[in-house]
């Protein structure tokens, strides 16, 4: 016969004042969620493992130090977290001011308006001011985004890549929370994308330095591009026409990710 399932052992602890109990090895952020409390988030999906990048999702535990991630902390026997306390809320609004310094804040005509992520956190964690300005060309040798060393503030971006056929990749709206990047290598089972350079200079390449999207290994799936919290990754068709506002799941065994319409 089969062997009998390994029965997991169950963990109950508070958040917020609440007790919620979960089996262990379950995150805070996902025992969180059983509570229907939602802990800002940008770089956890439930679609791939959990990264630990955005760090937007800070908890803090009594009786620890430190303020860490509620995506990649699992859960242990009696602890007490918070999600919202002031020095949390603090520490997620630096966290979105500097992602904003440097990302390109022409929303209204972006492809993602009304459907980005980045957009929705920084509503959710009161984001209103920007006290940073990126650094301009000179500050930085390689600056991925091409300023003009005038010191005005309108910088050139990296220019878009629309080698593909089915989306387009705009690299100066990308935040590196590697979701694309994920979703290439655990849903499609395809490496296609990497992530290279450090701090303002990291960002994602399709394939080697000087391949595009085309060029890459990437079989257009689309999986990066469902991933996106942000504008980088965009269809080509929702540029031209506007976010689908219908999707079905499909079984087809080319990509996984299903199919979406836009009505006429
Ligand atoms: Fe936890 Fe990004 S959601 S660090």
């Amino acid at each position: 016969g089969t062997p009998a399932a390994k029965s997991k052992a169950m963990v109950t602890l508070t958040i917020d004042g609440f007790d919620v109990t979960v089996p262990e090895g379950t995150s805070i952020m996902r025992a969180a969620a059983e509570l229907g409390i939602s802990v800002p988030k940008l770089c956890a999906t439930d679609s791939v493992d959990a990264f630990g990048s955005c760090r937007l999702c800070l908890v803090e535990i009594e009786g620890r130090n430190g303020t860490p991630a509620s995506c990649t902390t699992p859960v242990a026997p009696g602890i007490k977290v918070q999600t919202q306390t002031g020095k949390l809320k603090t520490l997620r609004k630096g966290v979105m001011e500097l992602y904003i310094s440097d990302h390109p804040l022409d929303c209204l005509t972006c492809g993602a308006n009304g459907d980005c992520e980045l957009q929705d956190m920084a509503g959710a964690v009161g984001l209103r001011d920007v006290r940073y300005e990126a650094p301009k060309g000179g500050e930085l040798a390689n600056h991925f985004l091409a300023r003009n060393t005038s010191g005005e503030k309108n910088p050139e971006w990296l220019p878009k890549d629309l080698s593909n056929p089915y989306f387009a990749y705009e690299p100066s709206k990308c935040i590196v929370c590697s979701r694309c990047v994920r979703a290439c290598e655990e849903v499609q089972g395809t490496f296609a994308l990497t992530i290279s350079g450090r701090g303002f200079e990291s960002r994602v390449h399709a394939g080697g330095k000087n391949d595009s999207f085309l060029t890459s290994d990437c079989v257009s799936c689309g999986a990066c591009v469902q991933a996106c919290p942000t504008g980088t990754l965009t269809e080509k068709s929702v540029l031209d026409i506007g976010t689908p506002d219908r999707a079905v799941v499909t079984t087809c065994a080319y990509c996984g990710v299903g199919c979406q319409f836009k009505a006429e």
